[in-house]
């Protein structure tokens, strides 16, 4: 049986820059806005995760929209906050996915989504992109009312998955690589950019790749070894 791939779906499968274009003509400097947005989001799952006072991804993205409303001086109307999350509900894949999954499919590799978000906001985002046919499954976090990195969600993955023999978390989030070799997985990190880093605690990827085009040759090489 070929392995098990669960693929992170915010920044790895889907751009969360796709909300810039909406952003414009909202805000003086959409780019900034949109990246400090993703990291206060980022920041209140984890704070959530820790705490226990869970709510979901949504939420978090909210919250995180509201709160760089305000740290940024960028007022935003209810309506426009709407808008804005809504089409956060929607954003486009990035434009290698399609034919780097479908190869993947094709060699017979076992291909989920796992992600942060609900298994119902996941579903239409894979939907509307029209990628969703190239997975078997989508394994939420959800499940649990935690956020990845905790370990048991990588555990839960794995459970839900019925990855049996070599499971691959493959994203392009650091601290998502890092939890999932933490948890006993191998992980592929997706360096989107090339000013990306990856944090310096020692724990390193299993493989990087720049695209996902890279990623058949690169899991087949450990794979095979
Ligand atoms: C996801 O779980 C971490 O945003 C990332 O989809």
């Amino acid at each position: 049986m070929r392995a098990t791939l669960g693929f992170d779906v915010y920044g790895t499968l889907i751009d969360t820059e796709g909300v810039v274009h909406k952003l414009e003509g909202m805000v003086a400097d959409p780019r900034e806005f949109s990246r400090r947005w993703r990291e206060k989001q980022l920041e209140y799952s984890f704070r959530r995760g820790l705490m226990q006072n869970y709510e979901s991804f949504a939420v978090c993205t909210r919250d995180a929209l509201s709160y760089t409303s305000l740290a940024l001086g960028a007022p935003l109307t209810n309506q426009q906050k709407v808008d804005l999350l809504e089409t956060y509900r929607t954003i486009p894949a990035f434009p290698d996915v399609r034919e780097a999954l479908a190869g993947l499919q094709e060699k017979g590799y076992r291909i989920f989504a796992f992600s942060n978000g609900t298994a119902e906001a996941v579903e239409k985002l894979l939907e509307t992109a029209r990628i969703r046919d190239l997975f078997m499954g989508v394994v939420s976090v959800d499940d649990l009312r935690s956020f990845k990195p905790n370990p048991a969600v990588y555990s839960h993955f794995l459970r839900q998955s019925g990855a049996g023999g070599s499971a691959w978390l493959v994203s392009g989030n650091p601290f998502d690589v890092i939890g999932a070799v933490s948890a006993g997985m191998r992980a592929a990190w997706l360096k989107r950019s090339e000013g990306a880093v990856f944090d310096p605690w020692g724990i390193e990827p299993t493989v990087t790749v720049r695209s996902l085009g890279e990623l058949e040759t690169a899991i087949a090489e450990v794979e095979n070894r």
